[in-house]
């Protein structure tokens, strides 16, 4: 949550901070600021609540001359947007700007410390702290003032700090939220994640907890906080630029929906053995016979990446018959969490920096389990924290909403339940039939965008009025349901549920009233006839069905009073094609509701903070 961008170089900071603000958005979008200096005696600092149009919109036609420079984009925790709220925070003095991601847990102690020295606060945010604490401690090298700074503080940061009287430097720490450093020809970039610095350089260096770095224009050198110098590999970012950009769609979130062909043959590629009816994952770092030991399997993550754990735990179970749970992370970390050495434990997330998803991860590690994680973003935290995993490989995900994620992590799941069930009770020839069905999963995908579009905007419009929308599913069509509900939720702000089918009628069903609009998962597959008994139900008390079915499934068309077609597919895959309607009815009603879609109010991607 919130962006962070920083440059130091012969170019003018300006442009480059505002580009790196806008690839950032996603991030945060409540208020956003800049400040910049040019070797003279004061900094030129410029902040805006709402968008970093707003921002840009502030700022002088050509600000100041300048070759060093931060600017942040808020999601807001301590203090409402606000032009004060933004970052950068300055010290008392205005020699100091800081910009920051992550909490300051004890901000209000070192608040009454700082004010009883006479200290004036500007602003009512935890990270006002930092600036006028470094500005205590500072004699001449900014570098040693932070980390003295930093001694005092509890919580997690992501900062860079800049000072009037070190033109040639920025000041760059981390503990809990993410750093990335990018190294240019005579120029150095900092921003908290790599999208900021893809137009610029592919040369990025990630830093860890307790890492300290600082930049000038021809490098950067790395200390921990005692002052012992790391050396950093410097690795190179595999996004394109164009991964990062609209090219013909109106929204990220349509783009990245779009995306999902490719992002699944991406997942496939090199990993499906159909001679074998196998699958290959090479990063998992478990030897053959750790396979043989595993009892238990357990799927911990947040949101869209819960939806799709949950989804994939039905095809663990019934591939690998290997008993599989999946926990909310935020749930897990404070329950004392029961680690035995035949459970095998993934953490599932997009950004690979989901601060509950981490710390559950972290906990598990610390009781001795091993944890893998299927992560889309490389060089993550989660990534390089797990003890091996599967990238998912969906490409860079920039709409707030997730989307192609989840048919990634989906998939990433489902060939490792190929590949444990291929050594147990799994036949070669039940593999390569999931494997053939996978395969042509893109196709399909392809196939309902082309063909249902129309139609899925056409359905999105009639239920945008409708005060509340169920979403009913069964099997692995149940999390599928789950995520309808959330992404329409997000996006278009109408309420709505997720439910098991069945358990419509232990309370849900009291929901139901005259065109209550009820949004049935019903492939033809085993629950088939179940599930039509309940659209019976719904039916019966003048609710509106909306089905997902399968092409000539006539007994649900008899019932339905409007139908959606999908592909059919193994019965275990239908979840990979159930939920692609429903994320496009939901971006379909944000857009006719006339709503941000790639920027719902009150969220932001990767939520890095509890
Ligand atoms: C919903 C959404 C969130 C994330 C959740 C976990 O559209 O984006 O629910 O899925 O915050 O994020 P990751 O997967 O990055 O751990």
């Amino acid at each position: 949550m919130c962006g962070i961008v920083g440059y130091i170089g012969a170019r003018r900071p300006v442009p480059i901070l505002l580009e790196g603000l806008k690839r950032l958005e996603y991030r945060g979008y409540d208020s956003a600021g800049v400040a910049t200096m040019n070797g003279s005696d004061s900094l030129f600092v410029c902040k805006r609540a709402g968008r970093v149009r707003e921002l840009e919109h502030a700022l002088p036609e050509l600000p100041p001359k300048a070759n060093v420079g931060i600017a942040h984009t808020r999601w807001a925790t301590h203090g409402p947007p606000s032009d004060n709220n933004s970052h950068p925070h300055l010290s008392t003095d205005e020699r100091i700007a800081v910009v920051h991601n992550g909490i300051i847990e004890n901000h209000s102690t070192l608040r009454t410390m700082l004010i009883a020295e006479g200290v004036n606060f500007r602003s009512e945010t935890d990270t006002e702290v930092v600036p006028h604490l470094i500005a205590r401690f500072y004699e001449g090298d900014l570098q040693a003032a932070v980390k003295q700074a930093l001694g005092l503080i509890q919580g997690t940061y992501g900062l860079v700090a800049m000072c009037v009287d070190e033109p040639d430097r920025l000041v760059v720490a981390r503990n809990g939220s993410p750093i990335v450093l990018g190294v240019g020809d005579n120029e150095m970039f900092v921003a908290s994640d790599a999208p900021a610095l893809i137009a610029h350089t592919r040369q990025v260096v990630y830093l860890e907890d307790g890492e300290v770095a600082v930049l000038d224009a021809n490098g950067f050198q790395t200390t921990d906080l005692s002052d012992r110098s790391i050396t950093k590999a410097v690795n190179e970012l595999d996004w394109e630029i164009e991964q990062i950009s609209l090219g013909d769609f109106e929204h990220f979130m349509l783009k990245e929906i779009h995306e999902q062909p490719r992002s699944i043959q991406r997942g496939l590629r090199g990993r499906a053995l159909p001679e074998f009816g196998d699958a290959k994952l090479g990063g998992l770092n478990l030897d053959r016979r750790a396979f043989f030991d595993i009892r238990r399997i357990c799927l911990i993550a947040c949101g869209t990446s819960l939806h799709a754990a949950m989804a994939a735990s039905y095809l663990i179970e019934e591939l690998a018959r290997v008993p599989c749970s999946v926990e909310i992370a935020s749930e897990l970390r404070y329950r004392n969490p029961i680690v035995d050495a035949n459970t095998l434990y993934f953490s599932v997330s997009q950004s690979g920096e989901t601060a509950d998803t981490l710390a559950a991860m972290r906990e598990i590690r610390r009781k001795g389990g091993i944890v893998l994680g299927v992560v889309n973003v490389v060089g993550s935290t989660i990534a390089r924290e797990s003890d091996g995993g599967i990238y998912i490989r969906s490409g860079p995900e920039i709409a707030v909403a997730s989307t192609k994620a989840f048919t990634s992590q989906l998939l990433a799941l489902t060939l490792f339940a190929i590949k444990i069930g291929r050594m147990r009770d799994l036949s070669a020839e039940a593999g390569r039939n999931l494997l053939r069905a996978l395969a042509e999963i893109p196709e399909q995908i392809e196939h309902l965008l082309a063909e249902q579009s129309d139609h899925l905007k056409a359905i999105a419009e009639s239920i945008s009025s409708a005060p509340y929308v169920l979403f009913l599913g069964r099997g692995g069509n149940f999390p599928a349901a789950l995520e309808g509900a959330l992404k329409l939720k997000e996006v278009s702000y109408i309420q709505c549920e997720g439910f098991a089918a069945a358990e419509m009628k232990h309370g849900p069903i009291a929901l139901i009233g005259d065109g209550t609009p009820v949004i049935f998962i019903s492939p033809m597959d085993h629950l088939h006839e179940k599930t039509l008994s309940n659209m019976e139900e719904v039916k019966a008390r003048g609710g509106r069905v909306i089905a997902i079915c399968n092409p000539g499934d006539n007994e649900v068309r008899n019932v339905a009073d409007e139908f959606i077609e999908i592909p059919a597919t193994h019965n275990m895959l239908t979840p990979f094609l159930s939920v692609i309607p429903l994320q496009l009815i939901a971006y379909f009603a944000a857009l006719y509701l006339n709503l941000d879609v790639d920027k719902p109010r009150n969220l932001a991607k990767s939520v890095t903070v509890e």
